[in-house]
């Protein structure tokens, strides 16, 4: 650790507490250094997320007490692949983690201290990974043009932490790691070109910014917008940037859970989970969900994968592009969805015609009713599929004729013996007891817990037996009729209220 590191944990201590090092080596050199990012992760699928960064990046991650976020340290030069994670929505780079923050009694003196934080923290690795990642995410065409202002300081960085009586704290100088890095790889462009143009105009301009507060526990004297109001001043003044909540060009982040506190910049603008959908439904899910449920499942090469309640058809496309050498089927019933699924796979080919990729998916789509599916008897490998939860798509009662018929024709339809489908629902009720009667062509083998728009929700891994279908009594379907409506009425009322997860 160099010296400025040593200085830096030195001064975040507070009352006896020392915040973990984001980092391990000063960046004035322009060398590789070694931080930690953050990144927010669908609830429930912590562990999937922390399986694809050790597979992709080779980083064992952390999952954090708090559910839905995962840590994992990287070095400088990988920062593109963390973009490339299919498992996470934001991401963002870690300046300092407190374990056990002690927060005072009364509010006052809390929010004071919150305020002196501000200009003890280790800022300086952080804010160059964030230029770093900005002139990535040029290199990619995603940054938004015209939102981008810097400072133009020629101050060390070093000088950033050192001490809030200094000067106006500016941004890591031009010759920055992020910099000798583009140089090295891109050849701008006339349109680059242009756009640093607009930038050395701008660069005088100060840095606009804004904190976001995300505090969660009930021991806490203050509120988020009171943290976020009062460590945001201290912010303001020791860089001297502008906030703006808005237009901005550095969020900075304040998780608390507890007694856990990490302060991070955003790296990412918006979620990376909206890469694949350009029309959405009323029940999209996130891409990020889809690569869960895919991932639970375990494509294989060659495999024949069924949406067949498909929506927009979010799941079949994750799996299309991510797990390329399986085969997808999307169907649903409502003509208006089928043509959202159409439009979300041409608007892909399109997408990667113009990059020069080959542009086909291997995805077709198609208009059924899921209770007779146009589909020989076990000739699929794996069904992913999200069910009507009875809430904004179909009804409960509904539900009690629907599923135990999906789960039988999803037998029919599926490989006796390693066939395997993998199915999303928030009414647990309905689906436990359809599959309870199903023993003899499902086996239950996991359940994930996780949280849908604010729903606790079940991804339940099923198994197909090897039971032939037409040789069980589950076979025989018989409509449940009023008394199963009726239960399913008072069901209603108990799972709509939300439960913690577990
Ligand atoms: C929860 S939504 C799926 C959302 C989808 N995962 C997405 O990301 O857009 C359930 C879908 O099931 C479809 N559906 C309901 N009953 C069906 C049936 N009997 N056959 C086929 N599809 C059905 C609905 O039209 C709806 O699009």
């Amino acid at each position: 650790m160099s010296s400025l590191e040593d200085e830096a944990v030195e001064q975040n201590t507070v009352e006896g507490l020392t915040s973990s090092p984001s980092s391990d080596t000063d960046t004035s050199t322009g060398a590789i250094i070694t931080i930690t990012i953050g990144a927010t992760v669908p609830t429930g699928f912590e562990h999937t997320a922390a399986e694809e960064v050790k597979e992709k990046i080779g980083s064992d991650a952390r999952i954090s007490k708090d559910r839905g976020r995962i840590y994992f340290p990287i070095t400088t030069d990988k920062l593109f692949q963390v973009h490339l994670l299919c498992s996470v929505d934001n991401l963002f780079v870690v300046v300092a983690e407190f374990d056990c923050y002690q927060f005072k009694e009364s509010k006052e003196e809390t929010l004071k201290e919150l305020q002196e934080l501000a200009s003890t923290l280790p800022w300086t690795n952080a804010l160059e990974v964030w230029r770093l990642n900005r002139t990535l995410k040029k290199k990619k065409g995603h940054r938004k043009v015209g939102n981008t202002t810097r400072a133009k300081s020629k101050a060390a960085p070093s000088d950033v932490a050192a001490s809030a009586e200094a000067a106006p704290h500016k941004l890591p100088q031009e010759t920055s790691l992020a910099d000798s890095d583009t140089k090295s790889v891109v050849t701008p462009d006339s349109e680059t070109c242009q756009q640093d143009l607009e930038e050395t105009a701008n660069d005088a301009k100060v840095i606009k910014f804004r904190v976001t507060c995300n505090r969660a526990g009930d021991k806490h004297s203050f509120s988020s917008n009171e943290a976020a109001r009062d460590f945001g001043g201290a912010v303001q003044e020791f860089f001297q940037w502008k906030a703006d909540m808005t237009k901005f060009d550095i969020e900075v982040l304040l998780n608390i859970h507890n007694e856990e506190v990490v302060i991070g910049i955003a790296l990412t603008e918006e979620s990376l989970h909206r890469r694949n959908i350009s029309h959405f439904g009323p029940t999209t899910l996130r891409s990020t969900l889809c690569y869960g449920m895919l991932r639970l499942c375990k494509p294989q090469e060659s495999d024949i994968i069924l949406d067949p309640m498909c929506g927009t058809g979010a799941i079949p496309l994750e799996g299309a592009i991510e797990f390329g050498e399986s085969f997808y089927i999307a169907g649903d019933n409502n003509d208006m969805a089928v043509s959202r699924t159409v439009n979300n796979i041409c608007h892909i080919q399109k997408r990667r015609a113009e990059k020069g990729s080959p542009s086909g998916l291997p995805i077709d789509t198609v208009q059924w009713d899921l209770s007779n599916l146009p589909v020989r008897t076990s000739s699929v490998d794996i069904i992913v599929t999200d069910m009507p939860f009875g809430k904004r798509m179909g009804s409960r009662k509904k539900n009690w004729d629907l599923y135990p018929s999906c789960l039988r024709e999803m037998a029919r339809v599926c490989r006796p013996g390693s066939g395997k489908a993998v199915i999303l629902t928030q009414d647990k009720k309905c689906f436990t007891k359809a599959i309870s009667r199903m023993g003899g062509l499902w086996r239950k083998l996991h359940t994930v817990w996780v949280n849908v728009g604010g729903l606790h929700a079940g991804v339940y891994l099923l198994k197909r037996t090897a039971a032939m279908f037409g040789q069980t009594p589950e076979d025989i379907y018989e409509s449940r009729g009023r008394s199963d409506a009726h239960m399913n009425e008072t069901d209603d009322k108990e799972s709509s209220e939300l439960q913690p997860n577990v």
